[in-house]
């Protein structure tokens, strides 16, 4: 690309409805509902960055736009940010799913195989191999219209393992037009070899922080009865935050366990399942600042419903909650942020609007990325997704296909007509494996 071309003055024009998803805060209550829309409208950027959004009209009439991106009616949002993965890891779990369906729970499963079979593929994996298969994850990401991911290591479990899968999560930053976000997840659970010593397992995911925060922007803790109590996950968070990481949780997924406080209290970017959220857990994360992200394709596959999840609470007590898909071998198989919509309004009953700001906006929140990223806005990333459809509402009832007609990432076209601009082989190549 020539100096010129890169610098030119870029537009997509006449959407059919364009979702700004803008708020200068995480968005909560009557905010939630309100997605901001411009009928007609279009988004003038150059480089990687938005210079201005409004109608078309009044757009074409103020810039002169050397390239257009003529949306024709369609439907056209900001990229979707995915703020919770478990991208690096080797093989698949579909026989426990089966198990699942035949009324195994993820308690019962977890004793004999679950996270730590992953674990045993993954430390057995080469960091080609896992470089290689999460390219593809990737690759499908964007293709489904995710523009920023967040991608945690955990299946490592001792140090060589967790720091090769950081150094998996460094370079596929490097590489893939996806932006990526790293996340130290040592504590995900106790490896087999330390089954019998918890505390000398906490010692040396202690001991991990200073390689692996070089690597990492957050750390994360899996905060649950089959993962590390509140104790233990204060203990790895204070040493995290010593190495300047910044804080995340995995909190109430099985059941209460305290998690919603602690993430307060720690005053954690965000806190991720909430399952089994308390009301003190949505008052104080609430208070502090926490976002609250919603795993709905993990509530979905689990079959655990125990009780309703108190949705209407969180959004009623002023919670600023996100939507993220978990894609991990164990929990959620998927890569797409809108299979996660459907599933959201479905499980969650939230309305259309409560989805796409959950999964744009406060999810750009929720790396902490929410004044550069999520909407579509002067000075925001330039990270745009249009679709095969003229209306948001079409995008979630009309579930299970991809809508995404192209995707431009940091004001670069990635996605156009519905194929990958680079590697496309390597997509079709991936496409049935894992
Ligand atoms: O977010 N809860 C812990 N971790 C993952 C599942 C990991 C697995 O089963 O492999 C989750 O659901
Ligand atoms: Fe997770």
């Amino acid at each position: 690309m020539t100096e010129r071309q890169e610098h030119q003055l870029k537009a997509v024009v006449n959407a059919g409805e364009l979702v700004t998803a803008h708020a200068d805060a995480p968005k909560t209550g009557e905010a939630l509902s309100d997605l901001g829309i411009i009928k007609g409208g279009a988004v003038v950027y150059r480089d990687d960055t938005i210079v201005a959004v409004g109608p078309t009209k009044e757009m074409l009439a103020a810039y002169k736009p050397e390239q257009i991106v003529d949306a024709d009616g369609r439907l056209v949002m900001p990229g979707f940010v995915d703020p919770h993965t478990h991208l690096v890891h080797m093989g698949s779990r579909h026989e426990e799913y089966e198990c699942k369906i035949a009324g195994k729970s993820y308690a019962d499963l977890h004793k004999v195989g679950g996270i730590r079979y992953t674990v045993g593929m993954t430390r057995a994996a080469g960091e080609d191999e896992l470089y290689e298969k999460a390219l593809r994850d990737l690759d499908i990401m964007l293709l489904y219209g995710t523009t920023t991911v967040e991608a945690k290591s955990g299946y490592g479990l001792n140090k060589d393992s967790e720091l090769k899968l950081l150094r998996v999560a460094k370079r596929l930053k490097e590489t893939h037009p996806i932006e990526l976000v790293s996340t130290f997840l040592g504590a995900h659970t106790v490896p087999e070899e330390f089954k019998d010593d918890k505390a000398g397992y906490v010692k040396l995911v202690r001991e991990m922080m200073a390689e692996a925060a070089p690597l990492a922007e957050f750390c994360d803790a899996w905060c649950d009865s089959l993962g590390f109590s509140v104790e233990e996950c204060r203990e790895i968070l204070n040493e995290a935050k010593k190495h300047g990481l910044k804080l995340k949780l995995h909190v109430e997924q099985t059941g209460w366990s305290g998690g919603g406080e602690l993430a307060a209290e720690m005053q954690v970017a965000s806190a991720d399942h909430l399952d089994f959220l308390s009301r003190a857990g949505i008052e104080q994360m609430h208070k502090k600042g926490v976002i609250g992200v919603l795993l709905p394709g993990v509530t979905y596959h689990l079959m655990e419903f125990k009780k309703e999840i108190a949705i209407k609470d969180m959004i009623d007590g002023g919670l600023a909650i996100a939507l993220a898909t978990d894609y991990n071998p164990g929990t959620c198989r998927t890569q797409s942020m809108q299979a996660i919509l459907e599933t959201a309004c479905r499980l969650y009953r939230l309305n259309y609007a409560q989805a796409i700001n959950a999964a744009t906006i406060n999810a750009a929140y929720a790396l902490d990325r929410g004044r550069s990223h999520g909407s579509l806005a002067p000075g925001k990333r330039a990270d745009i997704a249009i679709f095969n459809c003229a209306e948001h509402g079409i995008l979630i009832n009309n579930f299970g296909i991809n809508h995404v007609h192209s995707v431009i990432k940091s004001g670069r076209m990635v996605v156009e007509n519905g194929q990958l601009l680079q590697a496309s082989e390597r997509a079709r190549a991936g496409a049935g494996k894992g």
